[in-house]
């Protein structure tokens, strides 16, 4: 593969870039009244106004030409297609058949695989069916009413996050806790308020191996037996959702209640397969089917919109644009919603863990920037921290503001006032205060510097109607479309994550060094020796 640098269109945009770095948003405005038309595009029941972005015509065109270079709509059709596009994993990439409708067709060595996914689509929804209307009940013949979920990384992220943003269609006699920390006080706050009988554990795990989701799980099962007085009431009150039905069976777990998935699934792509059964469990099997039509909605608009119209492009080029170009380090993701409050943290993952990489798919060290950095907090909670330095700090941090037309709550004044902030602020960031404009409102001349706001600041604001299943699933699948575009610009494998295996080994290492009593003779580095020594003396 051609070097990225050298392309004409990198070449361009670089040339590009310098001559429109310094160009103020208030006069790409001024010059073209229709620019908010013009960048602004819709699909999948989401509209994104792309136009307060430091860009124009020919940036856009430029980008395009980029991702034609980079082969971008090759790359998207041999995902679809079932191509070993994970390289150096060996796997296949298909998410999407998670949400095909039944009856389409997607193949994998020549075998279609949507039939398998609504098999345990629909296992999923007999079992949440009898859960929710009391046909399951725990070992002392309760109905259960706590959910569990211990799982971390994809399988707690997505869970946690989809429970928080459908809440208002979920069951409110049930109560849905999630368990990720290894930390024992995790589990201990999350089950201290909680009847055993009527309490349910999906230990989620793509591996059934990971050390976090293994360790919170023997507790679970230490917890219910103490506490229910059997161990035959493990097989009433645990699920397992995992690749490895093996390692679920062998934790005592009743085959029944083990839903699978498949290796082609990345763990940060997961939240619509068997990993989303505590989402299924809160919403119902009608909501959860919505959701994934959602997905699959954005997934066709991926795959058939002219790249121009393209919303998971678009913005995959965007990020590329103030990555690559004007060097923003990060990328801030703004939910207007209470209910999102961990989109930010769930996007963490899903582009940070993609697209975090230092080599390209040849294994050649890269000579340019990656994956930014993801980070955000729900608006307005936001603008009274950390949107000072968004507004008059010294670095650049492009955002994505994202907002809802219709209220989740009887307030409907509220609803008004927060979307007035999302605008607000959007309209802010971009244009600013100019000292003249100060100056005509008698700012008192001492202050005037301090209160001049430069703007300039990029946003792109995404809005739907609602905030719904369908609406959630097809956010997500445009984010990681997004990250998939901009893997494909930068040559990486998104689907893989070898950097964080080094951790877990010396943690391994770590963990008996430990452990009270043996104390073995330390091996570290002087920091690290010196660190367990310490912890060993003081934890007493
Ligand atoms: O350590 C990273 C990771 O492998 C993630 O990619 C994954 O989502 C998480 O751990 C949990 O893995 P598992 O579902 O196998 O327990």
């Amino acid at each position: 593969m051609k070097a990225l640098n050298l392309l004409p269109a990198w070449r361009a945009l670089t040339v590009h870039h310098a001559k429109i770095r310094d160009v103020h948003m208030r006069k790409l405005f001024a010059d073209d009244p229709d620019r908010a038309e013009r960048f602004s595009v819709e699909g999948a029941g989401l509209f994104l106004d792309y136009s307060k972005n430091r860009i124009t015509d020919e940036t856009i065109s430029l980008l395009l030409q980029l991702a034609e270079a980079r082969g971008v709509t090759q790359r998207r059709d041999a995902m679809f297609a079932g191509e070993i596009i994970n390289t150096t994993e060996r796997r296949a990439v298909l998410h999407v058949a998670l949400r095909a409708p039944r009856g389409t067709r997607i193949t994998l060595d020549g075998s279609d695989i949507v039939p398998d996914v609504h098999k345990v689509l629909d296992a999923m929804g007999v079992f949440t069916t009898r859960l929710r209307n009391g046909g399951f009940t725990g070992h002392t013949g309760k109905r259960i009413r706590n959910i569990v979920n211990i799982g971390i990384g994809g399988s707690y992220l997505g869970p946690e996050m989809a429970y928080r943003a459908l809440r208002p269609c979920s069951d409110r006699s049930m109560r849905f806790r999630f368990v990720a920390n290894v930390d024992g006080a995790d589990f201990n706050e999350a089950t201290l308020d909680l009847n055993a009988e009527e309490t349910l554990f999906i230990i989620s795990s793509k591996t059934f191996t990971t050390l976090e989701t293994m360790t919170n799980a023997a507790t679970a099962r230490t917890w219910l037996v103490q506490k229910l007085g059997s161990e035959a009431a493990v097989g009433k009150h645990f699920a397992a959702v995992s690749t490895n039905i093996g390692g679920a069976t062998k934790f005592g777990i009743d085959p029944a209640n083990i839903f699978g998935f498949w290796d082609w699934v990345g763990g940060r792509y997961s939240m619509d397969s068997a990993i989303g059964l505590s989402t299924m469990i809160a919403v119902g099997p009608d909501n959860f089917s919505e959701m994934l039509a959602g997905f699959h909605e954005m997934d066709e608009h991926f795959r058939s919109a002219p790249p121009a119209r393209n919303l998971p492009m678009l913005l995959g080029l965007l990020s590329v644009w103030y990555n690559n170009f004007f060097g923003a380090q990060t990328l801030g993701i703004m939910p207007y919603a209470a209910h999102l409050a961990r989109f930010p943290a769930y996007l963490q993952q899903l582009q940070m863990e993609s697209n975090g990489k230092h080599v390209d798919l040849d294994g050649r060290a890269v000579d340019y920037q990656t994956g930014p950095i993801i980070w955000g907090e729900p608006g307005t909670d936001g603008q009274h921290s950390f949107y000072q330095l968004l507004h008059q700090g010294t670095k650049l941090i492009p955002c994505d503001m994202i907002g809802f037309c219709q209220k989740l709550s009887p307030y409907a004044e509220q609803h008004d006032v927060l979307m007035a902030n999302l605008f607000a602020q959007a309209e802010a960031l971009a244009f600013g205060k100019t000292e003249a404009e100060l100056q005509a409102e008698n700012s008192p001349d001492f202050q005037t510097p301090f209160r001049v706001m430069e703007g300039n600041r990029p946003t792109n604001m995404i809005l739907a109607d609602k905030l719904d299943p369908r609406t959630l699933g097809s956010l997500v699948a445009l984010y990681e479309h997004s990250v998939f575009t901009q893997g494909a610009i930068w040559a990486i494998d998104s689907f893989d994550q070898w950097g964080v295996e080094l951790g877990k080994a010396l943690a391994n290492v770590i963990i008996p060094e430990l452990r009270h009593g043996a104390e073995p003779k330390l091996a570290h580095d002087a920091s690290t020796n010196a660190l367990i020594s310490r912890y060993r003396r003081q934890r007493r």
